[in-house]
């Protein structure tokens, strides 16, 4: 894939500045908070630590910033000598922005969080395409990179953790092609996640069979329109999804329509198991200046609605727009407490503020429907993980949490129950290693032994194998009635 630079200018003087923001009247949409104005930084890359850091960076040869390095150093590799961070640790507890020091180019690049909590990012472009980087979720780490971590230059690639015993070197099934036409990938940007995957109890289930896993890829436009954007013409995108389940014999997509046209949309699964569908624009493509009605509106998928009507709109629902266009290199992250970080948006060579979409610098939030006033007295908080937060494959683990709000809602096995979330990291449209788990659950029963009436505890099974859930940490949430509680980090220990 090559990204197009000689494009840009030319077209901006093409405008359609309107953008798609369908307002709603009361906050049941969800709402938005700026965060920070300026980080510094664009955020094209976004990981969450295990502290709860975000560590979010850009390329590192766009020139300055809008920081700059800690304790004044200056990379002496680029051929000017560069003073500014591109690479920074934010905190959404305190909104503390911390500079960090890469100092080969990470642009396009990959991550994943390794099962000891060490995100480990690879590649990137021109000096920076062998390198591996890892940063420690500790105080006042910094990267430490390895010029030679990679045989081969990777560019636009992508990481995905496995689980230890993955040797077969087998192709186990081929997919049919995606319906209707329309290109998913960079320029013509799609999202996709694996959806939520149900595990079935070790103890009820004795069988080996792998639970079912499904897909989901939605927006994306026409495998021209890069080509038409470039001459000016911005063609709407796609509003498909196509859905499938991989672990059928012979599995067929399900193609559903989103109410919004997008390209370059983030899909982000939320503890409940919906997918979050944010960011990017309704006309044109991925890529330098080439896409025209940012989408302000966020659409929430509800996953396991069935399908009703010839029109399959029943699992959409449009939510509250931002009024930042989040385009070509923008990102957006689940944070603990279940609210989506958003940032980024730099369809521009360098940093210009003086364009019709600007290099964004801000860090703004995402509070989806659950975390509204009148969910939120439903909202459970939970107390204790027992026997603790280091657990083991099929081990039972105790869950104590309170329900919240005025009257004791009615907790029972049918409105409770409990996710665990893998932290991903997130760049161009996809969240790498994306996935949400929901645990095989023994039962609900209300707490003894504790002052408060309120104790509940539901028991869970952890996962079965590294084969549903790597080793490494999780963000563990307990979900009542719909309204998730804050996460709780657990590790699953390697085998
Ligand atoms: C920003 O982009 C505009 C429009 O393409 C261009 O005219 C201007 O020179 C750019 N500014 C910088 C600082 O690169
Ligand atoms: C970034 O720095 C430039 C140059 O100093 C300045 O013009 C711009 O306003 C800054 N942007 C933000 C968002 O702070
Ligand atoms: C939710 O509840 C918390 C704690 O009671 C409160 O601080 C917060 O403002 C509430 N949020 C909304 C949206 O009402």
């Amino acid at each position: 894939m090559v990204e197009k630079t000689s494009v840009l200018f030319q077209l901006l003087a093409i405008c359609f500045c309107s953008s798609l923001a369908l307002s709603s009247e009361n906050y049941q949409g969800g709402k938005w908070k700026l965060l920070k104005r300026s980080i510094g930084i664009s955020a094209m890359h976004m990981a969450l630590l295990p502290n709860d850091r975000i560590i979010t960076f850009d390329r590192s040869d766009f020139g300055p910033s809008n920081i700059t390095l800690p304790q004044g150093k200056c990379n002496l590799q680029t051929s000017s000598s560069d003073c500014y961070a591109h690479a920074v640790e934010f905190d959404p507890a305190t909104r503390n922005v911390r500079p960090l020091t890469i100092l080969t180019d990470t642009w396009c690049s990959s991550g994943a969080l390794s099962p000891e909590g060490v995100l480990v990012q690879s590649g990137g472009y021109g000096l920076g395409e062998r390198v591996v980087r890892y940063l420690k979720p500790c105080l006042n780490c910094d990267w430490k990179e390895d010029p030679n971590g990679l045989v081969s230059p990777r560019w636009y690639a992508s990481n995905q953790i496995l689980p230890n015993d993955y040797t077969n070197h087998r192709v186990i099934r081929k997919y049919p092609v995606l319906p209707g036409g329309v290109s998913r990938n960079y320029p013509s940007t799609g999202s996709s996640v694996l959806l939520p995957v149900t595990l079935s109890s070790s103890k009820t289930d004795t069988t080996t069979t792998p639970p079912d896993a499904e897909v989901l890829i939605c927006g994306g436009t026409l495998p021209d329109s890069n080509q038409k954007a470039d001459a000016g013409v911005f063609v709407p995108a796609s509003k498909s999804c196509g859905r499938l389940k991989i672990t059928s014999e012979n599995p067929n997509w399900e193609m559903e329509e989103m109410p919004l046209n997008r390209v370059m949309g983030d899909m982000i699964l939320l503890p409940t198991g919906d997918v979050l569908i944010i960011n990017g624009a309704a006309k044109g493509t991925a890529g330098w200046g080439v896409a025209r009605e940012p989408v302000l509106n966020p659409v929430l998928y509800h996953t396991i609605n069935p399908i009703i009507g010839v029109k399959k709109i029943n699992r959409f629902e449009i939510l509250s727009p931002s009024t930042i266009p989040r385009l070509y290199h923008s990102t957006a992250h689940l944070l603990s407490d279940g609210r989506v970080l958003v940032g980024g948006s730099n369809p521009n060579i360098n940093y210009n503020f003086s364009t019709n979409y600007p290099t964004d610098l801000s860090l703004e939030v995402f509070y989806p429907p659950y975390l509204m006033s009148n969910n939120n007295k439903s909202r459970p908080l939970i107390t204790a993980i027992k026997p603790g937060v280091l657990l083991e494959y099929k081990q039972e683990i105790l869950i104590e949490f309170e329900p919240r709000g005025d009257d004791l809602a009615y907790v029972g096995d049918n409105n409770i129950y409990a996710t665990m979330v893998a932290p991903s990291f997130t760049t161009h449209s996809f969240s790498m290693n994306q996935r949400v788990l929901v645990l095989a659950m023994d039962g609900v029963s209300v707490g003894v032994g504790k002052a408060s009436s309120r104790n509940h505890i539901v028991r869970v099974q952890a996962p079965t194998s590294g084969a549903v859930a790597p080793p490494g940490h999780y963000q563990l949430f307990v979900v009542h009635e719909g309204t998730p509680s804050k996460a709780m980090w657990v590790q699953i220990k390697g085998s």
